[in-house]
């Protein structure tokens, strides 16, 4: 059995992978992505963010979401929708000119209000806010929350909860995969949420490592452990674990290692619902052109070998 069935043997979790439309004319990348046994979610890799739905102010383009998510609804996947709020991924109209409170508020409540709608009823969950806390823990100064404060924050949540009352609403993050400044920041940001009563109903830990500095199975557990007593459920968002090139034994060995410690962290953690890795085919992957020096990260190789890491999260299923 492949990934996803298994995960659903642990209490109907899922395995998911990202996904990017530009590969779709691959037809042998394309029956893996659409494989409900290997992966039972798909994420959206860039079609869903903000320079792709509104590459100009109020012109609204869906054609590459819409493949994305029609491709997951073939396979009878569901769809975490990935992201509205972000300070990555805008789009020249919104960071080349400067905005008053007012007019900020309004330009995301117009471009929620669209994109939510227009993926009403499809997407499982929305990472709502993306990447909202500094290393230490403080919030990042990103155009919202220079323009707007802290509020922004509660107020995209607010909106999304008011356009699609149904999808679950998640704050996404990487660098919180064990217990540090930002970690707790991103504690606390859930927790103030939930004291306001704004709707917020998951914690994503993306889950970008490299070899020589993963989390251990034991902080990923009380992290997401950490994150579920705020009473939300948790998900590991956007796993893929890096290694040198040139590639070393040591290192695939490490990767194998961590692979299924991070799928084994989320099934002992019963707020957890599932594992999305960040693209499954090494060609692929965001990884190399973005950490210089780094690649390999997914669970297959050039030639769809699947890696010892593919087998080690079997076992550990
Ligand atoms: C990455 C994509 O994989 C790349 O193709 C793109 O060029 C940049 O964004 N955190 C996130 C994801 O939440 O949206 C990012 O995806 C990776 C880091």
């Amino acid at each position: 059995p492949g990934l996803n069935s298994l995960m659903k043997l642990n209490d109907g979790r899922y395995f998911g992978t990202a996904a990017s439309t530009v590969h779709f004319n691959d037809s042998k990348w394309l029956s893996v992505l659409q494989d409900s046994d290997m992966f039972g979610s798909m994420t959206p890799e860039n079609s869903q963010k903000w320079e792709a739905t509104e590459p100009e102010r109020g012109v609204f383009d869906f054609a590459a979401a819409d493949l994305n998510v029609q491709k997951a609804q073939e396979a009878g996947q569901m769809v975490r929708c990935h992201t509205l709020i972000w300070y990555n991924a805008l789009p020249d109209w919104i960071t080349s000119q400067t905005w008053t409170n007012e007019t900020l508020i309004a330009v995301m409540e117009n471009h929620i209000k669209e994109v939510v709608t227009h993926f009403k009823g499809q997407c499982y969950s929305w990472d709502v806010v993306n990447e909202a806390v500094n290393d230490d823990g403080s919030y990042r100064e990103t155009i919202w929350y220079n323009t707007i404060g802290p509020e922004y924050i509660a107020m995209a949540y607010n909106m999304v909860a008011k356009y699609d009352p149904d999808a679950k609403l998640y704050y996404n993050d990487y660098g919180i995969e064990f217990i540090n400044n930002k970690t707790l920041g991103a504690i606390a940001l859930v927790k103030d949420l939930k004291e306001k009563g704004v709707k917020v109903d998951g914690v994503g830990i993306q889950g970008h490592y490299p070899v020589v500095l993963a989390p251990s199975y034991e902080d990923q557990v009380e992290v997401l452990q950490r994150f579920a007593d705020l009473g939300v459920e948790v998900a590991t968002t956007e796993l893929d674990v890096f290694v040198e090139i040139p590639e070393k034994v040591e290192q695939v060995e490490m990767q194998t290692a961590i692979y299924a410690d991070s799928v084994r962290a989320c099934v002992d953690v019963p707020a957890c619902v599932g594992v999305t890795v960040w693209g499954f085919y090494d060609p692929y992957s965001w990884v190399p052109g973005t950490v210089p020096g780094y690649g390999n990260a997914d669970l297959f190789w050039a030639n769809w070998t699947a890696k010892p890491a593919y087998d080690a999260i079997v076992n550990a299923l």
